[in-house]
């Protein structure tokens, strides 16, 4: 009889345009040894899942290390507790934030490179994570979209991301919201290695120099293009899982869930390499 040897590390991919799911033990990822694998697959794939892997904090880091340069949180912590439950992260409210469509960090002047999520306490109902590749979407654009928005500038606000979920905050609130900044986009990124995504999200306030409305229908109308089928991704989270996404070239969101769910994931994240330019 001739035993069939799992390999070490294996992917398969999710979707045509996004995802794919890594098959290795939590030791293996550890290591390091397929490190420049993942870092390729995060390029190519945008999203990465590494099912029921159960990584333990310390794992975690050590597994968020092996891949590039740490990004540590604002008071030095190296995890970052990703819940709405405002006994354990007293800034929870910003995070409902996270119910829409966003990148990561655009208000720094190097966006992150990579989020790590695992996967503490699930709610029993909803909380799924949701991506898009928008790398892939604007490849596909026609080419009189690319030519149309070829050079514009979009101006990207913390306020912008919480009017969302709170669009009657207090005067008060308003100022404390102006005071997290903002920042002028491009809404086209063009990367070190010559490939262009988008740059949207719920930051996204209004591109520069248009009216309001060619403003809302150009922001919404590429997040509907972004987020449609063939660039989409839903991930079902299960017991221990742990995804990885590539923050420079996806959006992201968090689907409903209850905020006294008690949903828990632990994050670490990896520092931006490029500027958006
Ligand atoms: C994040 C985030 C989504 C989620 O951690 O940056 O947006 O599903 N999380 O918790
Ligand atoms: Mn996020």
């Amino acid at each position: 009889m001739t035993a069939v040897l799992k390999p070490e590390f294996d992917v398969v991919d999710i979707n045509p345009k996004i995802g794919c799911r890594v098959l290795a033990s939590k030791e293996t990822l550890v290591s390091g040894k397929y490190a420049g694998r993942i870092r390729e697959l995060l390029e190519q794939r945008g999203v990465l899942v590494f099912p029921g892997v159960h990584m333990s904090d310390p794992e975690q880091v050590a597994f968020t290390r092996t891949l590039g340069e740490f990004s540590p949180e604002i008071f030095g912590d190296e995890i970052y507790k990703v819940t709405l439950d405002t006994d354990e992260n007293a800034r929870a409210d910003y995070l409902k934030g996270a119910f829409y469509w966003h990148i990561d960090g655009t208000m720094s002047d190097v966006p992150i490179l990579a989020s790590i999520l695992s996967a503490k306490v699930l709610p029993k109902e909803g909380g799924n994570t949701e991506f898009c590749n928008t790398y892939a979407a604007y490849d596909a654009l026609p080419e009189e979209k690319k030519q149309e928005i070829e050079g514009l500038e979009v101006l990207h606000s913390f306020a912008a991301s919480q009017f969302y979920h709170n669009p009657e905050p207090t005067a008060a609130k308003l100022e404390e919201w102006i005071n997290m900044g903002n920042k002028v986009l491009p809404l086209v990124w063009e990367h070190r290695s010559g490939r262009k995504s988008l740059v949207l999200g719920n930051t996204a306030e209004r591109v520069l120099n248009v009216d309001p409305i060619t403003s809302a229908r150009l922001l919404h109308g590429l997040r509907d293009w972004c987020t449609s089928e063939p660039f989409f991704y839903s991930h079902h989270w299960e017991p221990g899982d742990m995804v990885m996404w590539d923050n420079t070239g996806t959006m992201h969101r968090a689907t409903y869930y209850d905020p006294a769910s008690g949903r828990m994931m632990h994050r670490t994240k990896l520092e931006g390499e490029e500027p958006v330019i």
